[in-house]
Parts: C-alpha cells; structure tokens; sequence
C-alpha cells in the first residue's frame, strides 16, 4: 500500500525522502512523488512508475533543494495510477502540501462541498479533498485547521502536511492509517512505517488515532483532537538496518524462506517452559480457558490459511468449535455471538484494514478479542484484548513465508495450552507435543538444505499453465497456501481443492501433463488421498506428492515425491508448506519475474 516520509531538520530533505520511500518500496505502489519547502516556495515533482524514475528526474533530489519535505509511494484506489493522482496534492495557492494513505471514506459528499464553495478539483483521488479543505479552514494555526479538517472526513488517513506560511514545522496526523515519527539529531522524520527512518535513528513516536504532530528541526509536540498538548514515550527500535536489508539474498523472499528456523524458534523458545506453555502475554487465567465455548478465527491471505489448518488443531486437541472466517466476510455477515465467544484475528502487519474492522466487529459485540500478530505497535496489536506476537522479524517480500510460519506457531501454542487445561490431552501427551515443536525448526532447516530437488522441479515447470494442489483435512489447509505461493509469485493458475470435492467438478479440467500437487501428510486420510492422486494419474495428471518420511507407498501412484520428516499429525503444516513455498519461490525466479513485488499486489492491504 501507499508510503509516507516526510523530514525537516539540518540535511538537504530531498535525498532523506527518497531513500525513505525506497525503504518502502515492499508495500506495492505505483507512482511516488516528493514536494519541498525551499525558502520562498514547495516545489513538486511526482511521477507514475518506479521511484527510480522520481530519482532521474529530480536527480537523486538535486533538483528540489530545501531542509523540509513530504514523500509518498501511491498504490492507487480512487482514480487511475499518474502523474496527476500522484502526491503529494496542494490547494490552488500551492501553499499547502499534502500526503495521504487511507481512505477518506465521504470524499464525494465532501468533494461536492468544496465545489459549491469554488474549489476546482484536479485529480481523481480523494486525498485532494483534503487540500482544499485545509486551505478553507486555514486561519494560520496550523493544528486548529488540522483538527477541524479531522472532525470532518470520514475513513482512515496517515498525513504529511507542509503549510508554505508555516517555514520552520511539518505536520502529521493519523487515524487507522499506520504513522510513527522518528527523533534524530540531525532532523526529525514522519513515515508510514519504521525501515523507512532506520537508518538515520532508531527512536522512534507512534502516532495513535486521532493525533497530530508538530515537528521543528529540534522539537516534536504531539496534540490531541481537541488540540491539548501531549506527552507521548520515545520507543527503541531494537531490530536492525540489516534485518530490512537482503543481507546477500538475491530476493526478500528467499531471504525470508531462510530465517524461518530463527523465526519459529524466536516465536516458541520464551513460551516454553519445561514441558509446559506458558503464554504470559494471553491475559486469560485457566478458568477464562476453561469458559471458552467457541473460538471464531480470522484474517485474510495466507494468515487465513493458518486458520484454516488451526481449526484441525483447536478441534482436534482442544475439542472447542471453532468457525474459521475471512475478515472481509466476517465484518460483514453479523455472526452470532455467544456467551463464551472468542475471537482470533491473526495479522503480520497488525495493519489489514478488513482485519481491524473484524477485531472491532468482535469487541462491539463483547466478544473477547486476541491478536496474534508480527508488527510490534501495530493497529491489531494495539486494539486487541490481548496480543500474542509472532517473532518473525520485519518482512519485506509480498509473498509472506516467516509470517506464516510464525503464525502456526502461535495457534499450535494456544491450542495445546487450551487443550492440556481443559484435560483433552494428558501431561503425556503435551509434553510429546512441546518435544515436537522444540524439533520443528532443525526439521524446517533439513528441509531448506534440500531445496535443490524443488528447484530442480520447478525449472522443469516454468511454462505450466494451470496447477492444482490437493489434500484431506490439514493437508487442504496446506495445498491452500501451496496455490496462493505459487499463484501470486508466479501468475500461473493454481487452484486449491479438497481432494474429496474433486470428482464434484475439478477433475474434468484434468488432462494429460497438467501438474497435481498432493499433499499427504495424515495417516488416517493417507490411503484415501492415494485414492484421488490414482484418480488424476489415470487422467493423464503429472503428480508432485509431498508425504511424511517413510510413506513410501505414494511412490506407486505419484510421478515425484517430496520427504518431510516426521512430526505430530497436527505441526504437519509447518513443514509441508516448505517446499510448497520454494515452489512458488523458484518458478517466480525461473519466469524472471520481480519475486518480491508481484503486480497488483501490496504487503499490507491497508484499504478495504
Ligand atoms: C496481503 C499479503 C499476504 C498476507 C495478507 C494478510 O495480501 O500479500 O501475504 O497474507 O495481506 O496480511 P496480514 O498482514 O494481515 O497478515
């Protein structure tokens, strides 16, 4: 989704605001711009297309001299991607500059207002809006317009604002739309998210909602809505410049395929203790375990699909119902809540808008909401009752891997803490189950070192046109995440289907040569899934079977077979999903396509 840098301090704000924005090209964007104040004026330039283009024509921000500045990347929703929907935006006068991410929800009825008052509208964005509205309140205090420009708009909005009568202070403002602000030495910065600041300080502000900031060269103030002053507490950054870097790796992805092992161990090792979980961070004592009577799991993309197999792990260990829903659903269909509901909503980014309205939904209703959850501070993680984080790191491709891997992690912790309190598994067995997830990240690095069989698969596929992944219960959950790796990386078509819905229709787009994946990791589906592989053979299918060590049967029917050490039946996912995702990874590579930035695609989807 769209970035935001701004900067004001002693450096020449141009070259900050570039290499800002750079940091932030992993959100998807498709057209970027940067105004600076020089003195006498705000000069713009903006362009559609890579930020590489803003650096030719502002050479390398040479062109555009000045200590304060606003950037911002574009990933378009309300009108086509160019230069003229680019931001920043500016009233008619250009004395005032501004850049959005969000949505301003009542544009129209708003846009209609200014044009009756004799605004002329050039863009399509509803960001403009903004700086016409700016520029009809501005009664010279600058935080006295902002707020009445706030009471007014409808939607979400992280803003970067330059007033040209107000030289020495740059603004900024948030609501639901991601904002922090960063404290240097050298100069004070906003942006949309923290690897954009990184390398010039690590400490850092979160903007909350309905707040503004004022920042000079050598001040921050931060104001409430209703403009009172206040205080807000500087947090450190502990992780690194590096750990946003590719640190050698030719793409994020592969970079992040590969911090996996940290990862799941970062995000398990401070919950064990002994042969016990323990979940500090959970708020729930074991009588509020023991009250839960359904858990409602949610979220979208591939967090979803962790859902999706978690529900076999709460159901299966726990015995509690659970309902698994995609946020843009279940913000929607008005669930009916009962005494003793729960919900989940699980985010890397904390930052998903249809997840956010989701965990509101749940707390509106009464619902006791947890997040599990990546991005320290996020928006999820700050609204959440409680917020268990996934210690992935910063993760940077589109396509995620760690974040996936981390989230299992966090779902397979609570359902085995749920299940030990609620006595449907025995001290036995949980401690066989903390001894199982204590192996997973070695298993998961045994795997990577082998990844040269897939890459070898996959070069054989690179012009495939259609996959089809299938599986039985958590194995389904798994061929899901299989075909959306493959598919958003790739472009190839990849479909999704629980093997026992094949002969309802899929099977007939079966012919000779079209790749089946089949995953096949539960003993007690195992001969049924050999079943349906036999199925699609039969028809002509080349098959790629993914099965635990030792499941040598499967070799009769499929043409290819892929070993994942053995695990407990319900942490299967957390190794099967592997070489699905190098999968996905080498045929992008293959293709020579941009792995981390598929098209059309963004890291954080922060508008509905
Ligand atoms: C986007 C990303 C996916 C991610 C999904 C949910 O579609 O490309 O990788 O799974 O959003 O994001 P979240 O941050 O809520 O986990």
């Amino acid at each position: 989704m769209c970035g935001i840098v701004g900067y004001i301090g002693k450096e020449q704000a141009a070259p900050i605001l570039l290499d800002g924005l750079s940091k932030l090209e992993y959100r998807g964007y498709d057209s970027a711009g940067i105004a600076v104040f020089n003195g006498t004026s705000i000069e713009m330039t903006k362009s559609t297309g890579k930020l590489k283009i803003l650096e030719e024509l502002t050479q390398g921000g040479a062109t555009l001299p000045g200590n304060m500045g606003i950037g911002h990347t574009r990933w378009a929703t309300h009108g086509s991607p160019s230069d003229i929907n680019a931001h920043p935006h500016f009233n008619k006068e250009h004395s005032i500059a501004i850049v959005h991410n969000g949505i301003i929800e009542n544009y129209q009825k708003l846009k209609k207002h200014m044009e009756k008052r004799g605004y002329e509208f050039l863009s399509e964005t509803d960001t403009e809006v903004l700086a016409h509205m700016l520029d009809y309140y501005y009664n010279g205090d600058p935080v006295e317009t902002i707020t009445k420009v706030m009471h007014r708009v409808e939607g979400s909005y992280g803003l970067g604002i330059m007033f040209l009568d107000q030289p020495d202070c740059l603004y900024a403002a948030r609501k639901d739309s991601p904002l922090i602000v960063g404290q240097s030495d050298k100069g004070n910065f906003i942006a949309s998210d923290v690897p954009a600041v990184l390398k010039y300080t690590r400490e850092v502000y979160y903007i909350q909602n309905e707040e503004i900031a004022c920042l000079k060269n050598d001040s921050i103030t931060f104001f409430n809505i209703d403009k009172e002053e206040i205080e807000k507490e500087l947090t450190t950054i502990e992780w690194d410049v590096a750990a946003a870097e590719k640190g050698g790796y030719e793409f994020f992805m592969l970079k992040e395929i590969y911090e996996q092992p940290k990862a799941v161990r970062d995000t398990l090792n401070p919950r064990i203790k002994g042969n016990d979980i323990v979940i500090e961070e959970l708020g729930m004592t074991d009588e509020d375990i023991r009250a839960v009577r359904k858990i409602y799991l949610v979220a979208c993309g591939s967090a979803y699909h962790t859902c999706v197999a978690a529900k076999y792990v709460f159901e299966g260990l726990a015995r509690i119902p659970v309902e698994v829903d995609l946020a843009s659903e279940f913000r929607y269909r008005k669930p009916i809540f009962e005494e003793g509901a729960m919900a989940v909503i699980v985010s890397q980014s904390g930052e998903t808008a249809d997840s956010l309205a989701a965990l509101r939904e749940a707390k509106n209703n009464g619902v006791r909401t947890l997040g599990i959850v990546n991005v320290v501070g996020s928006s999820i993680a700050r609204e959440a009752d409680n917020v268990i984080y996934t210690w992935a790191g910063p993760e940077i491709a589109v396509a995620t891997t760690k974040g996936y891997s981390t989230q299992l992690i966090a779902h397979y912790l609570l359902a085995v803490k749920f299940a030990r309190v609620r006595g449907t598994i025995s001290a036995k067995e949980m401690t066989e189950m903390v001894e199982a997830l204590k192996c997973l990240p070695e298993q998961i690095e045994f795997l990577l070192a082998n990844k040269e069989r897939i890459q070898k698969f996959a070069n054989r596929y690179l012009a495939t046109e259609h996959v089809f992944f299938i599986g039985r219960g958590i194995d389904y959950a798994i061929s899901l995440e299989g075909s959306l790796k493959l598919k958003e990386i790739s472009y190839i078509h990849s479909e999704a289907y629980a093997a026992g819905e094949l002969k309802h229709g899929t099977i007939s787009l079966i012919e000779e040569g079209t790749l089946v994946t089949a995953v096949l990791t539960q003993d007690d589906l195992y001969q049924k899934s050999i079943s349906n592989v036999q199925e699609v053979r039969t028809r002509g299918a080349f098959v790629l079977a993914v099965t635990n060590t030792g499941h040598t049967e499967v070799e009769k029917s499929a043409d290819y077979v892929i070993y994942i050490p053995q695990t407990n039946k319900y942490f299967t996912p957390s190794l099967a999903v592997i070489p699905l995702q190098l999968f996905g990874y080498y045929i992008s590579l293959g293709r020579g396509l941009d792995v981390d930035k598929p098209r059309n695609l963004a890291k954080s989807v922060t508008v509905e």
